[in-house]
Parts: C-alpha cells; structure tokens; sequence
C-alpha cells in the first residue's frame, strides 16, 4: 500500500496469530481483548475509521452495522456461508464481500461422511453403554446399526460441499440421489448420481444429508411434512444451517420415531442450550458445529479471509467475492 498510514481494519475474533500473518505490516488490525469476541467497545470505538471488516458467521452484519462503518471498503467473512451478512445492504453500499469456500469443502465432507456413518451405526450410544458398564459377553443381536451397501443418499444442495459428500458416498456403496436447482452431469455421469425433487428424494433415501446454503428458499425447508415423507429408518445428517431443518418438528418427529435418527452439527438456535430436548434423544447425535474444525481448514479460511481482505481494502477483486 503506497500511502503512509495503513487502512485499519477490524477483527471480531482473536484468530491464531499464525493464521493472520499476511496482516503484518498490511493493516492497523483492531481486535477484542483477551476472551472477548464480536463487536466489543473496542472495536466500536473505531467503526467511524474501519475501512475493512473480518468477521466471523456469528457476526451479524447489516445495514445498522454499517450505517455506522461509513468508510467501510470490504467485508471478509471466515466462512464460506454468508447468512450472517446482510448482502443486500452490502451491495448498496457497494461494498464486496469475501467468503472462504473450497478451503473446507474436504473437512465438512469428511465431517458429514463421520455423523452419517457414527449414527448409522450406533457409535455414540454403544461408547456411551461400554463406559457405563453395559459391555456383557458379545451379543449377536445388541447394537445392530444399518448397512451402508447399497442403500441409498440423498444429498440436498450438491454443491462443493454436497458433492464431496457424495464421492465419499459413492465410495462407501451407497447409491447416490440428490436435489439441486440445475442438474449436475459430472456426479450423474461419476457417480451414478440422479437428480430427483425433494420429497421424492425424502421418500427413498435411506440417509439424507443437508448441504445447502440458508437462504429465503431454504429456511425451514425441512419441517413436519418433509420429516413425514422420509422413511421410518431415515437418518437425517445436517451440516448445512439449523434453520433448514424446523427444529420443533424435528423433535417430534425423533420422539415419536417418525425417522430413526438425526445427526446434527449445525442447530437452531445455536448455541444449543444444555436443556434443549434434542439433547435427551438417543437418536439424536449433537456436535457443536465443527464441521470445518481441522487445522488445515480452519487456518484456510483464516488464510483466506485475510486475502480477501487485503484485496478489498487495495480495492481489487476479492479470490472469493459472494456473487
Ligand atoms: C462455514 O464456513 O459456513 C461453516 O459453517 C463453518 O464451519
């Protein structure tokens, strides 16, 4: 940057140092103090001056937001969802905003590929019945979880994410539908894959994993309907949005053992409270939203972020500009 003083720049979150040092020297980088996360009063002590944003998918950013950032150049989510931001107010304010897919595509597939087989066979409450003593001599019958061979996936949203689901998919045996706007040719042609409408594809799979992006289309896209369409030993995998999934209905339906199972990383609302009734379900496998929590994923997109950040505040085209 050609100019004496660096743009200043806010960080909600206080990433590993490791992870942000493309900053260095770069910007004058605000971020909360120790412990602290968000927009702290330290960090709104300089809205009026921030020219560029790093935020994190807990960050609400919209219009109030910055009404009260007028020199904001850039917003730069670490995360490749952006239902956090308000793009509609971005675009007003002609302001880009950067995203961070492809760097965690491998990490959420495996994560999803992991709840998917965890449920299906039982694991968590098998772990949880040795630890509480009920190991007794083998039994032929205890613990019996579903076949993978063959049975079928339902993939909603095959994108990069959803598409890594389902070539890990394909290589476990299973047989591979999925629901997306416009039919994807490589995973019919690769993986057998065939594109079906969303209750026919809730009404033969034997797993269905969400992967879609939250949006207005598909905010509650699974409730009590949608639930009463899957098989009775349905497993349902979201790693997408809790807000794509009706929460009470879920609930519901997992107490009544409308469906078999659900494995969820991603809840509504979010952090799940330790008294939520989804906690109490057998059937239910709960993770705190960690899909993309490896080290090379998580520093990936804090790589990544930086970049896009960086770009937007030189006023370049971001790597990942949110179309
Ligand atoms: C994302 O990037 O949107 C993921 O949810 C983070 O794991």
């Amino acid at each position: 940057m050609s100019r004496i003083e660096k743009p200043l720049a806010l960080l909600t979150y206080n990433l590993p140092p490791g992870w942000i040092r493309s900053l260095d020297g770069q910007v004058r980088l605000i971020t909360p103090p120790a412990g602290g996360r968000g927009f702290t009063p330290e960090l709104q002590a300089h809205f009026g001056q921030a020219e560029g944003l790093l935020s994190m998918l807990t960050d609400r950013v919209d219009g109030a937001l910055l009404e009260r950032m007028p020199k904001l150049k850039v917003v730069s989510n670490m995360a490749v969802g952006v239902d956090n931001i308000d793009l509609e107010a971005c675009r007003a304010r002609s302001i880009p905003v950067g995203h961070t897919p492809g760097v965690l595509t491998a990490a959420t597939a495996d994560m999803a590929m992991a709840l998917l087989l965890a449920s299906a066979r039982l694991i968590p409450q098998a772990s949880h019945d040795a630890r509480e003593g009920r190991w007794g001599p083998w039994e032929a019958d205890a613990w019996l979880g579903a076949d993978l061979g063959g049975a079928k996936l339902g993939v909603v949203g095959l994108g990069q994410i959803g598409s890594a689901i389902a070539r890990r998919a394909h290589g476990f045996g299973l047989r591979i539908a999925y629901c997306a706007r416009s039919p994807k040719l490589e995973a019919e042609s690769a993986l057998d894959a065939v594109r079906l409408d969303l209750p026919e594809l809730l009404k033969i799979s034997d797993f269905v994993v969400l992967a879609v992006d939250l949006n207005e289309t598909t905010q509650g896209l699974v409730g009590k309907a949608e639930l009463g369409m899957m098989k009775e030993t349905a497993i349902l995998v979201n790693i997408a949005r809790g807000p794509v999934v009706q929460t009470e209905a879920l609930v519901h339906a997992l107490q009544e053992k409308r469906i078999a199972g659900a494995a969820l990383d991603v809840t509504d609302p979010e952090p799940l409270p330790p008294s939520h009734p989804l906690y109490g379900l057998p059937n239910c496998l709960i993770t705190p939203h960690i899909g993309s929590a490896t080290h090379g994923a998580r520093r990936g997109m804090a790589e990544l972020a930086c970049e896009n950040l960086l770009a937007g505040l030189k006023g370049y085209g971001l790597r990942n500009q949110v179309p």
